[in-house]
């Protein structure tokens, strides 16, 4: 079940509109500290979307997922990132689809019958040995064949994993051109250094449309009433010594977690499991203190949160303009130029 917090309900809508808005060559960044819900969002976006597999025509299918994974030797691999999309375009797992469970069991089973031959008939089709140009050919020809429109990447950080000799601009604009020749849009989902990948060009910068994930954070006094509502809603979901027990303590809780919805939801879960442990129904305020992360994983968490912040802030245009205005005022002043 999804929680329709106000953290999760403004982003999801803004990610809705950068996709409703098909532009061919684009790319959506979905960015956001770990676990503040960036994949639930977009897998329940892509379902309302393209939900309804009986539609997509026969062997078309508007949408592929992959993660951007690291192999063994720990560097980013534009190879098998290829074959993992290549692996989608003909043997598709449908995850982003089945997540949530959507489906009847029994139409959920159906499809999946209908993957696992996909898979098998692709085990024994499936090229061995490309180069990796021959796989990104046979990406860009499958794309269009399968009617396929958007390419969703997770955890894109990977990207900026490169050997020496390589540059994550060298990815990313690759990317680009892929959507351009074929006309798909990118759904590119990470953590804040993501942001990395489209500051390198202003090709990019100018294709790039980013939907920002933030905690709830005490730099926006906006987000207190919020938190306290998603603390309310949660309190309705444990048992807890006090019923107020939760918004008695709405500092410690956001310092405990960062705002980040799943660590306010995993320490509620520790703390239930610890009282359960001592054979206890509700938890107290001592069970939830006694969950805190160490001092080193705290500090982590804040490190990962300031710097998300700092990503998220607009652009100080302030100098520049005062530079413009400088030099601008020194020039003749318009019109005094005719003949
Ligand atoms: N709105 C929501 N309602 C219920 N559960 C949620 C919601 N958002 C996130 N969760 C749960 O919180 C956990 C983390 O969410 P999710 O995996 O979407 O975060 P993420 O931002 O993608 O994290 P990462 O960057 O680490 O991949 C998951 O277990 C997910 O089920
Ligand atoms: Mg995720």
């Amino acid at each position: 079940m999804r929680i329709q917090h106000p953290g999760y309900v403004g982003p999801r809508k803004r990610l809705r509109e950068a996709l409703d808005e098909h532009r061919p060559g684009h790319m959506v960044f979905l960015i956001g500290p770990s676990g503040v819900g960036k994949t639930t969002m977009r897998h329940s976006v892509m379902q309302e979307m393209f939900g309804k597999p009986a539609y997509w025509g026969r062997g078309r299918m508007p949408a592929i997922e992959t993660y951007v994974t690291l192999p063994k030797n720990a560097y980013f691999s534009s190879r098998e990132l290829a074959k993992a999309m290549l692996n989608e375009l003909h043997a598709p797992t449908l995850d982003w689809l089945f997540r949530g469970g959507n489906f009847d069991p029994s139409t959920e089973q159906a499809i999946k019958a209908e993957l696992a031959e996909c898979a098998s008939t692709w085990n024994v089709l499936r090229p061995r040995q490309a180069t990796e140009g021959e796989y990104w050919g046979m990406i860009q020809r499958s794309l269009p064949v399968r009617g396929c429109k958007y390419v969703s990447l997770d955890q894109v950080t990977a990207l900026l994993v490169n050997h020496r000799d390589t540059s994550p601009a060298d990815h990313i604009l690759n990317l680009m051109v892929l959507a351009e020749t074929t006309g798909v849009m990118f759904i590119m989902t990470g953590v804040q250094s993501a942001s990395r990948l489209w500051a390198v060009h202003s090709e990019l910068r100018r294709r790039v449309v980013t939907v920002w994930v933030p905690p709830y954070s005490e730099r926006r006094p906006q987000d207190r009433l919020p938190f306290l509502r998603l603390l309310t809603s949660l309190s309705a979901k444990y048992s807890l010594s006090r019923k107020n027990l939760l918004l008695g303590m709405p500092s410690d809780i956001l310092a405990a977690t960062g705002g980040v919805f799943s660590e306010i939801v995993q320490l509620l879960d520790r703390a239930k499991d610890r009282a359960g442990a001592e054979d206890r129904s509700h938890m107290s305020k001592r069970d939830i203190e006694a969950c805190y992360y160490a001092d080193a994983d705290l500090k982590a968490l804040w490190r990962d949160i300031d710097s998300f912040e700092e990503s998220m802030l607009a652009g100080d245009v302030s100098k520049r303009s005062a530079l413009i205005q400088a030099r601008w005022a020194a020039a003749a002043p318009v019109g005094a130029n005719t003949e």
